[in-house]
């Protein structure tokens, strides 16, 4: 049997990263690479990298800063850079970073075990940043007691929002095929996963490269009838492409967990339209009406950008009145930052740092409000629970989330992790809610 060698992943950025790390330790298993929390035990090390806001590049950057006394001690030690900063800087990477051994882009994936292959044997560097179509691998959970899993369903976006790199770093928009992600599935189900979260940039354009044949209410539909799959959700969806289709599918699929996150990164249609958002403020809160028509207890999260370029305090002020006007459940809010080679950072009257860190604060601050409030109104509430394990931060206890995706804590066997629970809800925080078990579903 070949030498087990181990490998550590740190991954930066949203899910797609995350999901990418697990195919990364899925390929390099087939090398006899396997993962390890331990940076001192690593053979191998790879970031999995983000480039959607410079504070994330600089994260990465100074990861990096704290590998090279590592590398200085094991010279063997291989260290490689994936994901969207990889793609975006190329060649590049190696001047700013020299002790660096592989830089490869989102679509080199399963060439990692070559690429790592080459290094090993003429210990040289390695770039692979090539466009390659869609890297598709069917992923069978590690973990027998996993609950839940992410399945991507489309991968890059054709969209160019005009402050944004993902469409440069992650390609055209691809969906993946229809048959294939109801195997994997279905393969998930049969080894226990209850919850599923579908995943792509844009996830309701899921079909629209494939003439017409399929669309994301059709697979979604199609997902609610795989036995074992007791919850759907997904992420993330564009408000222009929101579909009365895919509204209605709210109400139609009993396993769609009533959880949107719609994001609408400014209140101001003018400020929309330089972001080159294809909706307005009044399309977006028209949207909003018609989900919470269809299911009045939808949870609605979103993304904001403040002190996007030209963004006066009156347009800042129309945001802040969309907080009021939704009552989103939950906000992700940052300030405007600057990338290489998109049309936003060409534009006149940038917004200055203080006055984007005072809006953002200003924002943050507006949110609490509504986040404890909605979690609020579930005290004294029977909530429906699928037990995730234990909670990280009380071991003593189990944590899950609602329908509607709040992270709740209760006290509980673990053996009914993967259980359907019911949960009277106590106390809630401004993050989480404390509940007590009150039976088990199935
Ligand atoms: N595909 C998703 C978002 C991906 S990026 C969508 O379209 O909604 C996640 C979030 O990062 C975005 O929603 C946006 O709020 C933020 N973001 C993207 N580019 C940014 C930039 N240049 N500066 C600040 N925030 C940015
Ligand atoms: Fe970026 Fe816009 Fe595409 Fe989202 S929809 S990934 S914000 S270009
Ligand atoms: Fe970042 Fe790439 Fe995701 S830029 S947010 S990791 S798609």
């Amino acid at each position: 049997m070949a030498e087990q060698k181990f490998c550590y992943i740190k991954t930066f950025g949203c899910q797609m990263n995350e999901h990418d790390s697990e195919k990364m330790l899925e390929v390099l298993k087939s090398s006899d690479y396997y993962p390890t929390d331990n940076l001192l035990q690593a053979d191998l090390i790879l970031l999995n990298t983000c480039s959607i806001r410079e504070k994330v590049e600089q994260k990465v950057y100074s990861t990096l800063g704290r590998l090279k006394g590592l590398k200085k001690k094991n010279p063997s030690l291989i260290i490689g850079v994936g994901g969207c900063m990889a793609q975006q800087e190329g060649e590049k990477l190696f001047q700013k970073v020299p002790f660096i051994n592989i830089v490869f882009g989102t679509q080199s994936i399963n060439k990692l075990s070559e690429l790592v292959k080459t290094v090993e044997e003429k210990n040289n560097k390695v770039v692979d940043i090539s466009f390659n179509g869609f890297h598709s691998l069917t992923l069978i959970p590690k973990l027998p007691q996993q609950v839940k899993a992410y399945v991507s369903i489309m991968q890059g976006c054709n969209n160019h929002c005009s402050y944004c790199v993902v469409p440069s770093v992650r390609g055209e928009e691809r969906s993946r095929c229809k048959e294939e992600i109801l195997q994997e599935i279905t393969s998930l189900a049969e080894r226990g996963v209850k919850e599923v979260t579908l995943l792509g940039q844009n996830v309701n354009s899921y079909g629209k490269d494939c003439n017409g044949r399929v669309d994301f209410p059709s697979l979604l539909s199609s997902i609610n009838e795989i036995k074992g799959i007791e919850r759907i959700r997904f992420i993330t969806s564009h408000p222009k492409d929101l579909s009365p289709q895919l509204i209605y599918s709210f109400r139609e699929l009993n396993k769609l967990c009533e959880h949107i996150h719609l994001p609408i990164q400014s209140g101001s249609s003018s400020v929309l339209k330089r972001m080159n958002r294809q909706y307005t403020r009044e399309e977006y809160l028209d949207k909003i009406d018609k989900l919470r028509e269809v299911s009045p207890e939808m949870s609605i999260t979103s993304d904001i950008i403040v002190g996007f370029p030209g963004e006066t305090e009156e347009e800042f002020l129309e945001t802040l009145s969309v907080l009021e006007k939704v009552e989103f459940d939950d906000l992700f809010s940052f300030k405007y930052s600057d990338r290489p080679g998109v049309k936003a950072t060409t534009l006149p009257d940038k917004v200055d740092e203080r006055v984007k860190a005072e809006r953002l604060w200003r924002l943050q601050n507006f949110q609490k409000k509504y986040t404890l409030m909605k979690n609020t109104k579930l005290e004294g509430k029977t909530v429906e629970i699928l037990a995730e394990g234990l909670s990280e931060k009380d071991p003593q206890r189990l944590t899950g989330r609602t329908r509607n995706n709040k992270v709740v804590n209760f006290a509980g066997n673990i053996e009914l992790r993967g259980c359907l629970v019911s949960v009277l809800i106590k106390r809630a925080f401004l993050h989480s809610l404390e509940g007590e078990l009150i039976s088990t579903l199935h």
